[in-house]
């Protein structure tokens, strides 16, 4: 049986791509095996790399407010990233960097089975929503592969841009109702993870209540 133990460790040793030479600290992630909501972000920054957990500089300390907004402590969500290595300078991860890293993701995924994954930035956006434009799909929950999936902005990019910041405030603000409408979802569905004709690369099956 995987769990997330075990990922973490084998994230710790790994060496897939030259990240892994150059990190001080991998970052996992971090949360209940059970949480309902799982947020990916893009990759770890400088604090992330020196202290090994993920949004714990300044972006995360505007992701712990935005939880709050909605009703959710920290602890209660599992938190990770696309890729699990800080590349050099911050720079954006690589694609051949994503690739390799990407199992260790789609292992969490299906280990924590979230009623919600919420994609922030660009970077997790592209694995489940290939060629969308954020500033389209933001906030619309969308079922992809028999799970519900919300793009949301980078908290890093609306920290200090008054209208992304308004945005993504109002989008976790709604986080509780679409976890509500996931589990309906759920419910009616029962069968996860077959992709239907309507879950288009770009699009997934946009729920009713967004
Ligand atoms: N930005 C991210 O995308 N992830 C982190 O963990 C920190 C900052």
């Amino acid at each position: 049986m995987d769990d997330l133990k075990r990922i973490a460790d084998e994230v710790r040793a790994c060496r897939l791509c030259p990240l892994g030479g150059m990190r001080k600290n991998a970052v996992p992630g971090e949360g209940p095996a059970n949480a309902e909501v799982m947020l990916i972000g893009e990759g770890p920054g400088f604090h992330e790399d020196q202290q090994g957990r993920p949004f714990v500089g300044p972006s995360g300390q505007f992701l712990n407010e935005l939880l709050a907004m909605a009703g959710y402590q920290r602890e209660e969500v599992f938190i990770t990233n696309v890729i699990k290595c800080r590349p050099p300078g911050n720079r954006d991860p690589l694609p051949e960097e994503i690739a390799a890293c990407a199992h260790h993701l789609d292992r969490q995924i299906a280990l924590i089975n979230p009623k919600v994954i919420i994609t922030l930035g660009r970077y997790s956006m592209a694995k489940f929503f290939p060629g969308a434009k954020i500033s389209a799909i933001h906030g619309q929950a969308r079922r992809v592969d028999g799970r519900t999936v919300v793009a949301m902005f980078h908290p890093a990019a609306a920290l200090h841009q008054p209208a992304l910041r308004a945005a993504i405030e109002e989008d976790f603000r709604r986080l509780r109702d679409i976890v509500r409408e996931a589990e309906q979802k759920a419910e009616q569905t029962e069968q996860p993870a077959k992709r239907t004709s309507g879950n288009s690369a770009s699009g997934g099956e946009q729920l009713s209540l967004f």
